[in-house]
């Protein structure tokens, strides 16, 4: 079959699960993150078991970045497994408000709670290649494939496993205290795609619906003994609760500012005394 007839295949049977649009972006994917081909349609390719057997893993509502065991963000292909999030494009933004503050500085501290596939930490250490990074996560699975993407990307990063809902101590304080936390209340799970209901980690997702800002109350917690006077808190946020967070923040701190996501929705909070 051709390319082209392998895409209409791929649209049909994925058509229960997802609009045109999206099978074909999962399409491309595919075609170049698992079967190293570009993008020419005539090109003809055998139907293999493989190629049948992810299929139908896709018609599972696996998502594509687990067939291919790769997600892209910001630079660079990230390993990413049923233990780490995969990560998404609003988390892009949050590394770019933080380059865009410390455009040419040099000697900076940054930490980041939360680091699931260490997308955030390892972008960061690329983009300040003199800075000291360190990352946490509660999940030791979720660690093993961030400390495997930091050796791909040849970057250092210092790795802790912690729970962020206990007291923690480290022996540092950062100029950068970073967080995607868990933000999704249990009661947003019925808006949501199946496929990440099924086979992302619940453990990096979702939170009580009573205790929704639980996380932030314990990054600003973590912050009162790691953060630097001069420092400063950023976090992903859930879109519907920024004025809430922005609130909880302000009991601390003085400047706390709210950044909406190319979406126009309120996504990024960044917190200072300074
Ligand atoms: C929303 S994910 C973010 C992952 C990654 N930073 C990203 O942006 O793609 C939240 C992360 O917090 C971790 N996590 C959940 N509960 C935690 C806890 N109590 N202490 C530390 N980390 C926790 C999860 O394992 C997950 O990796």
């Amino acid at each position: 079959m051709t390319l082209a007839e392998l895409k209409q295949h791929f649209i049909t049977e994925l058509q229960t699960i997802y609009n045109k649009e999206e099978t074909e972006s999962i399409f491309f994917i595919y075609l170049e993150d698992k079967l190293n081909l570009k993008f020419d349609l005539s090109h003809e390719i055998e139907f293999t078991s493989e190629i049948s057997s992810d299929l139908k893993q896709l018609i599972a509502g696996q998502p594509i970045q687990h067939i291919t065991g790769k997600a892209f963000f910001y630079n660079d292909f990230f390993f990413v497994n049923e233990n780490t999030l995969i990560p998404r494009p609003e988390t892009e933004e949050l590394i770019e408000l933080i380059r865009n503050d410390y455009f040419q500085s040099q000697d900076l501290s940054i930490i980041d709670l939360g680091t699931g596939s260490g997308c955030i930490p390892i972008s960061l250490a690329k983009l300040f290649p003199k800075a000291k990074i360190s990352a946490l996560d509660i999940s030791e699975k979720a660690l093993k494939i961030a400390t495997l993407n930091a050796k791909k990307l040849n970057v250092d990063i210092e790795f802790f496993q912690k729970d962020l809902l206990e007291d923690i101590l480290i022996n540092k304080t950062f100029d950068v205290i970073i967080s995607n936390p868990p933000y999704i209340r249990n009661l947003e799970k019925e808006d949501m795609h199946q496929n990440v209901l099924n086979f992302e980690p619940h453990l990096a997702l979702f939170v009580e619906n009573d205790d929704a800002l639980i996380f932030y109350e314990r990054v600003i917690e973590f912050a009162k003994n790691h953060l630097k006077p001069s420092g400063t808190i950023y976090c992903e946020i859930n879109q519907y609760l920024g004025e809430e967070t922005k609130v909880l923040f302000k009991k601390r701190y003085k400047n706390v500012t709210i950044y909406k996501d190319i979406s126009g929705n309120d996504r990024m909070i960044k917190a200072t005394n300074s």
